[in-house]
């Protein structure tokens, strides 16, 4: 029988640059889409797709992420004396379990396929998760539920994947498509960051994965890649050049950039829209601009 997907990594180590100087003090992952952290919408798809450990892959300076996840109890008394019943639900999705939550140092910043490579000995020999926060995923089904559940007839690894503009392909992980399903490809390669006029296709990784330990075995040769780093997709590779099946899962959603300030904007625009309490305030306010802006035109 398959193993059950319970474990996930979130590589949070990155030191947010392009959102300097907010990512001084500030974890690029607590920066906020209306009023929840980055990291709350990852522990969230996470947890609806039946994820019971989380395992942050930290770095110097990202402690607030720990605070986050941790229980106010001063804040917690104040709102209870306040009766503030709907703040206090609203904490509530910052609760974790005892235990379920781990914290791991990267000491150094050498690729994603390093980061996730330090939490190796609490992976186990287990197929694991990996979700990236930075990929921001809108859908009715959560994206990794989506992925779970097709995983459960596939095994093997899976990757979300989505087609891309060919002048973006360059940022990402591109796949070779060997056998396409519609909803589902088989790789047949997979290069981190192609140039332009080498990528394989326009199909391009998202940040959430499920993975066979096996992968953990290859990124402990430490061997790089793209940019000199350690790169995650170099080790899935290894699983097809060895005959091992490796999918792209094209998920139904719509997927914001928030590593990039336009990505950011645009989710913020899509959420603040999306919820009751704000769309009736905040759409009168975009059509108003919009009108402005055209009449000045
Ligand atoms: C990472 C991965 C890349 C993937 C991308 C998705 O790149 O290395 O394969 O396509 O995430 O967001 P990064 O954006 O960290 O450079």
């Amino acid at each position: 029988m398959k193993k059950r997907v319970t474990k996930a990594i979130f590589p949070v180590a990155g030191l947010g640059t392009r959102f300097l100087p907010a990512t001084k003090s500030v974890p690029k992952e607590i920066m906020t889409l209306v009023d929840r952290p980055l990291i709350q919408y990852a522990i969230d798809e996470a947890r609806a797709a039946g994820i019971k450990e989380f395992i942050f892959v930290t770095a110097r300076g990202k402690s607030a992420l720990e605070d986050y996840f941790d229980r106010a109890p001063e804040l917690e008394a104040q709102l209870r004396k306040k009766d503030k019943t709907d703040l206090l639900e609203a904490l509530k999705a910052t609760n974790m379990d005892s235990g379920a939550i781990a914290y791991i140092r990267q000491q150094q910043a050498l690729g994603l396929g390093h980061a996730v490579w330090c939490a190796r000995r609490l992976v186990g020999n287990e197929p694991f998760a990996v979700i990236l926060p930075d990929d921001v995923i809108a859908a009715e089904k959560p994206c990794l539920q989506q992925m779970v559940e097709a995983h459960a007839e596939t095994g093997g690894c899976m990757v979300a994947a989505m087609e891309v503009s060919p002048d973006k392909a360059s940022a990402y992980g591109i796949l070779d498509v060997a056998e396409d399903m519609g909803a589902m490809v088989r790789a047949s390669g997979m290069v981190e960051k192609p140039k332009a006029d080498e990528a394989p296709s326009n199909l391009a990784v998202i940040g959430r994965y499920i993975l066979t330990p096996r992968v953990m075995q290859t990124l402990n040769r430490k061997e790089t890649g793209a940019g000199g780093e350690i790169q995650l997709t170099d080790a899935i590779a290894r699983e097809i050049e060895e005959g091992r099946d490796v999918y792209g899962y094209r998920f139904r959603g719509q997927r914001f950039d928030c590593g990039s300030k336009a990505g950011f904007l645009q989710a913020t625009v899509a959420f603040g829209l999306s919820r009751d309490d704000l769309r009736d305030e905040f759409s009168t306010y975009l059509d108003e601009l919009t009108a402005v802006r055209r009449a000045a035109q």
